[in-house]
C-alpha cells in the first residue's frame, strides 16, 4: 500500500470512528422530532418545492416548501395569482408527503398579499411546520386551527427584539406561543432583515444574535415551562459551522445555499451552476423593489438595472405589500422566476454569502453525509482541544507547584545552613570558653607544679648538704 493510500485509509477510519462517536443530535420541536437538527430553508419562487423538501425529509432533516410566488410555476398565475399560489402549494405539499414520510414544513412570507390564504392551505394540509418570515406573524394568526391540525410554528427573526415582540403579542392575543424560532443573520441568501449598513457590523452577526434571542426566550420558557428551540440560519456552510452554532446554544440550523447545490433542488441546472461558477466578489447586495436588501450573484440583469434600465413586467397583484410597483424598475418575483428557469437576461440569482465555496452539485444524501462527517470531526477536534487544554492546565499547575516546591527547598536549605552555622558558632564559642578555662587551669596547675618543684628543689639541697656533713663526720 502506498503511503498516500495508507494515509487515506487511516483518515477514512478516523472519520468513521468520529461519525459513530459523535452523531448529530435530534431536533425536538414540541411533539415533533427530526432525526437531524437541519432545516432546509424555504426558497421562494420555485427553488424549494416538493422534490428538495422530500429529499431532505427522507434524510431526517426538515424539508421546506416555499410558498412565496409558488404559483409562478402554474400556467395561469397571471389570471389569478392567489388561486395559482394556493393550488401549487397544496399540490407540492401532497407530492412531498407522497415522496417522504419525514417532516415537511412550509415557508410563508408574512408580507405577501395572500399570506392568509397560503396559511390556511398549509394548515389544512396539516404540514408539520410553518416558517413565517419577512414580517411579524402576529395579526390574524389562526392559532386554534394551527393547534387542532398539530402544526408547529416557527417565526423567522433577525433580532431578539423581534422575537420578544412576537412572543409577547402571541401571549397577549392568543394565550399561546410559537413553538420555535429561526434566527436569520445577515449572511443569509435572499431578502435580508437588516439595513444595508448593518450587514457587516459585528453586533448584527449571527454569532451575536443567536445568544441574544436564546436569552430573550428564557423569560417565556420559565413562565410557560416550555422550551423554544432556536434554529440558526445564514452563512452556515459546513459541519463545523453546525457544531459552532449548536455549541452557542442553538438546537438546530437552517441551510439554504448548500441545498441549492443539490441534484434534487427544484431550480434549473443553470441556476445551480451559477453557484459553482461565482467568485466571492460576484456576490453583491442589491436593493430589491420590495424595500429590502437582498444577496445575489452579479449578472447581465443586475448590470442592466445598475445602468438605469427599466424592465417591462406584469403585476397582476401587488404580491408584496411593501413593493412600490409603480416606481419599480423590475418585478422581483418575475426576476427570480426567470433565474429559476436559467434565464439570466431577465433575472438574477439569490444566494447566501458562502455560495462561492460551492464546488459541486451533489445529491442531498451526500451533502448530509458530508455535514454529519464535518460535525463529527469538529466534535472530535473539540474533544481533543478540551483534553489538550486540560493537559496544558495540569502542566501549568505542575510547573507552578515545582517552582513553589523548589523555592521552598531553597529556603529550607538556606535556613538549615544558617541554623547549622548558628549552632556551630555556639559550639565553637563554648569550646573556646572551655579551652580558655582549661588553659587557665593548666597555667594554675603549672604554677602549682613549679612551686612544688622549687619546694622539692630546696628540700633536695637541704638533704644533700645534711648528707655531706654526715659523711664528713
Ligand atoms: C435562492 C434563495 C431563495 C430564498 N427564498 C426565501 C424565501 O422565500 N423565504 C425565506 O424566508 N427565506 C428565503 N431564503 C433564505 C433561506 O431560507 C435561508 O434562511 C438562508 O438562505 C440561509 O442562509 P444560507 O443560504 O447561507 O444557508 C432564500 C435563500 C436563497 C438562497
Amino acid at each position: 500500500m502506498s503511503l498516500l493510500a495508507a494515509f487515506e485509509a487511516k483518515l477514512a477510519e478516523l472519520k468513521d470512528h468520529c461519525a459513530a462517536k459523535y452523531p448529530l443530535p435530534a431536533l425536538r420541536i414540541g411533539d415533533k422530532t427530526a432525526g437531524l437538527p437541519i432545516v432546509q430553508g424555504g426558497m421562494g419562487v420555485g427553488i424549494s418545492l416538493s422534490n428538495l423538501a422530500a429529499s431532505v425529509a427522507r434524510e431526517g432533516g426538515i424539508g421546506v416548501i416555499a410558498a412565496n410566488a409558488i404559483g409562478m410555476i402554474e400556467d395561469d398565475y397571471y389570471d389569478d395569482p392567489t388561486a395559482a399560489n394556493v393550488r401549487a402549494l397544496r399540490r407540492e405539499v401532497r407530492e412531498a408527503r407522497r415522496k417522504s414520510e419525514g417532516l415537511i414544513g412550509v415557508n410563508i412570507m408574512v408580507a405577501v398579499d395572500c399570506f392568509h390564504q397560503l396559511l390556511d392551505a398549509a394548515i389544512e394540509e396539516k404540514v408539520d411546520f410553518l416558517f413565517l418570515g419577512a414580517g411579524l406573524p402576529i395579526k390574524g394568526i389562526p392559532v386554534r386551527a394551527i393547534r387542532e391540525s398539530g402544526v408547529k410554528v416557527a417565526p423567522i427573526v433577525s433580532s431578539a427584539r423581534a422575537a420578544r415582540l412576537i412572543f409577547k403579542s402571541w401571549e397577549k392575543h392568543y394565550g399561546d406561543l410559537p413553538d420555535a424560532v429561526v434566527v436569520e443573520g445577515p449572511r443569509a441568501g435572499g431578502h435580508l432583515g437588516f439595513k444595508p449598513e448593518q450587514i457587516d457590523r459585528p453586533e448584527f452577526q449571527l454569532e451575536r444574535i443567536v445568544p441574544e434571542v436564546i436569552e430573550a426566550l428564557g423569560e417565556f420558557e420559565a413562565r410557560w415551562n416550555r422550551t423554544f428551540p432556536v434554529i440558526a440560519a445564514g452563512g452556515i456552510y459546513s459541519g463545523e459551522d453546525i457544531h459552532r452554532f449548536l455549541a452557542l446554544g442553538a438546537q438546530g440550523v437552517q441551510l439554504g445555499t448548500r441545498f441549492v447545490a443539490t441534484t434534487e433542488c427544484d431550480a434549473d441546472i443553470r441556476f445551480k451552476q451559477a453557484y459553482l461558477s461565482c467568485r466571492e466578489e460576484d456576490i453583491v447586495i442589491v436593493q430589491s423593489p420590495v424595500g429590502l436588501p437582498g444577496r445575489a450573484i452579479r449578472g447581465p440583469f443586475l448590470a442592466a438595472i445598475a445602468r438605469g434600465e427599466k424592465k417591462l413586467f406584469r403585476c397582476p397583484s401587488r404580491c408584496l405589500e411593501s413593493c412600490e410597483a409603480g416606481k419599480a424598475r423590475y418585478c422581483i418575483s418575475e426576476a427570480l422566476d426567470s433565474a429559476r428557469k436559467g434565464d439570466f437576461e431577465n433575472g438574477f440569482v439569490f444566494c447566501g454569502a458562502n455560495a462561492h465555496l460551492v464546488r459541486a452539485i451533489v445529491p442531498v444524501r451526500e451533502l448530509v453525509a458530508g455535514l454529519k462527517q464535518g460535525y463529527a470531526l469538529a466534535c472530535f477536534a473539540g474533544a481533543l482541544r478540551a483534553e489538550y487544554a486540560k493537559a496544558a492546565e495540569k502542566l501549568k499547575a505542575l510547573k507552578e507547584e515545582y517552582a513553589v516546591t523548589l523555592a521552598c527547598v531553597r529556603t529550607k536549605v538556606q535556613d538549615n545552613l544558617r541554623r547549622l552555622a548558628e549552632e556551630k558558632e555556639a559550639w565553637f564559642r563554648e569550646e573556646r570558653a572551655r579551652l580558655r578555662e582549661r588553659l587557665k587551669q593548666i597555667v594554675a596547675e603549672y604554677a602549682e607544679a613549679r612551686a612544688r618543684l622549687s619546694e622539692l628543689d630546696a628540700e633536695l639541697v637541704f638533704f644533700l648538704s645534711r648528707a655531706a656533713s654526715l659523711n664528713a663526720g
